[in-house]
């Protein structure tokens, strides 16, 4: 009787581990974003982010928040795919500065969308994870 509430015990222990993996699977994966992938992103930010955010991540205050060490990217990496694939103008806190400025669409697809993100997640310090595909497609517009 007692091994079999300890296979009891043993088998909860590990639903409910199981239960809270998959809940924190989502953002971020923990993957190494390949080299050249990295690259591919790097393009599409110099092409589509670096007049305002700034060579090295670094933003232009008072209009521009930072994305290197951003803790708002950091810690809100679903809202801030959202900001850029949607457009943003909302009050938002980078590094204890408030911003309430204008970023438009970025007219990015989805795929362009993850490399720029997963470059900007590794770049200046950053290693904030990274973001598949599905992941992207998911953000929807809030309403
Ligand atoms: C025209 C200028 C402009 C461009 C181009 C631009 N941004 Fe932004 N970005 C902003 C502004 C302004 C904000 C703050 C928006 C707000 O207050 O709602 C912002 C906010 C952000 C944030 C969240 C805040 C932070 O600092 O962590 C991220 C992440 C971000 N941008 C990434 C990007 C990426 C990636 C691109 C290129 C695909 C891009 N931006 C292109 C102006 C721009």
């Amino acid at each position: 009787m007692t091994k079999f509430k300890l296979i009891f015990i043993i088998l909860s222990v590990f639903s409910v581990f199981s239960c809270t993996n998959t809940e924190k699977k989502s953002i971020p994966n923990k993957k190494v974003v390949p080299k050249l992938e990295m690259e591919q992103g790097g393009q599409i930010f110099r092409a589509k982010c670096m007049n305002c955010h700034k060579r090295n991540g670094e933003g232009l205050d008072p209009t521009y928040p930072p994305l290197a060490k951003s803790d708002f990217l950091k810690n809100n990496i679903e809202d801030a795919v959202r900001m850029v694939k949607f457009g943003s103008s909302q009050k938002i806190k980078v590094n204890g500065v408030t911003y309430q400025s204008y970023m438009p669409e970025s007219g990015l697809s989805d795929e362009d969308l993850r490399l720029v993100f997963n470059y900007i997640l590794n770049s200046w310090g950053n290693e904030y994870g990274n973001l598949d595909l599905e992941t992207i497609k998911a953000i929807k517009k809030k309403r």
